[in-house]
């Protein structure tokens, strides 16, 4: 159009943009959008050329300017809202929803394996009249080796399987044991204890964790044999893994007692037979035992003259694989659900 005539211009503008379709989808309005009010719009380009408008005419063209602009940014606006309310009617449409259909069911949570295995392991000794008591997972040396007539340079003390804190003189306790000397300390003789906990070593492959879990048990009293641990032990033998079950001593050396055995069950998985878990021999080897040597009840204020006492440590681990049939320790504790979902 010929800019000698910008007010024709513009009312011949205005009229186009008057009957302007109104844009059916964001495509259009796009085209829409850069055809009028882009930088090389139609809108754009004629307020460019409004400084070439004779003084005469320039209030009547900014006035037609200012309708065009209007009448251009108002559908656009208009437009723009009915586009998105299509949209979200269509999606609204196309949602469905059956309020017929089942819920998603709850997850219900179970005891850990070897929570669980801990558990009826103490409910056994409660019944047997144990009390149960707990100690300290951060232990001084003196609990965990001194008093339990560790010699001062006995290899246990080894960095290598005990973890020391830095900046204190404590170490993680490396056994349940320590226990018998506190709750001695504490309760005197007699005493009958179960004492569950967590203990820790550097030692880590498919049979040790670092931290593992350990029962104590021990009763101190007046004339206690060796009869009377077998006993106990063969007692809750069977009630864990059954009336066949049978146990056998061999003698061992821990320095907290004399004399000091270590403590097989009949293989659970093949009855005694031979098996790749008891290696052929038909016994599993569950814990370690002994008569509590009498510098253990000197260094806890018992007389060892009066009193004597048997002692046991479990590793609750052990029990845990050699019952569910597990061959690596640190499925336990990969907190892997489909591992835990089986018990
Ligand atoms: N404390 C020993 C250990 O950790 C086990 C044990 C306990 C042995 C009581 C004898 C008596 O291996």
């Amino acid at each position: 159009m010929a800019a000698e005539n910008p007010v024709e211009r513009l009312l011949s503008l205005k009229g186009e943009v008057s009957s302007l379709p109104f844009p059916a989808d964001e495509k259009e309005l796009d085209a829409l959008r850069v055809k009028y009010l882009g930088k090389k719009g139609a809108v754009s380009v004629v307020s460019q050329e409004m400084r070439h408008v004779p003084a005469a005419q320039k209030p009547e063209a900014g006035r037609l300017l200012q309708e065009i602009r209007t009448a251009v940014e108002g559908l656009v606006e208009r437009a723009e809202t009915e586009i998105k309310r299509n949209r979200v009617l269509r999606e609204i449409e196309n949602e469905f929803f059956d309020a017929t259909l089942p819920g998603t069911a709850p997850e219900f949570g179970s005891a850990h394996p070897i929570s669980a295995v801990m558990d009826e392991i103490v409910d056994i000794f409660s019944g047997m009249g144990f009390q149960v008591e707990e100690g300290p997972e951060t232990e001084s040396d003196l609990y965990n080796f001194e008093k339990l007539n560790f010699p001062p340079e006995h290899p246990a003390r080894d960095m290598q399987d005990t973890f020391r804190l830095t900046g204190v003189d404590k170490i993680l306790r490396t056994h349940t044991s320590p226990v018998q000397i506190r709750a001695m300390e504490k309760y005197g003789a007699p005493l009958a204890v179960i004492a569950p906990g967590k203990v820790y070593r550097c030692d880590a492959d498919v049979t040790h964790s670092p931290m593992f879990h350990q029962i104590e048990g021990f009763v101190i009293d007046k004339d206690i044999t060796m009869g009377d641990l077998k006993g106990t032990l063969q007692a809750f033998v069977r009630r864990f893994y059954g009336q066949d079950a049978k146990i056998r001593f061999r003698p061992s050396f821990f320095p907290f007692v004399e004399p000091g055995a270590e403590v097989d069950v009949s293989c659970v998985l093949c009855g005694a037979k031979g098996c790749r878990v008891c290696k052929n021999s038909g016994w599993l080897e569950i814990l370690g035992a002994g008569m509590v040597h009498p510098n253990v009840l000197s260094a806890a204020g018992v007389d060892p003259n009066a009193w004597g006492g048997f002692a046991f440590g479990l590793g609750i681990e052990r029990l845990a694989m050699l019952k569910y049939g597990v061959d690596d320790i640190r499925l336990f504790f990969e907190n892997d659900m489909r591992f835990l979902r089986q018990f």
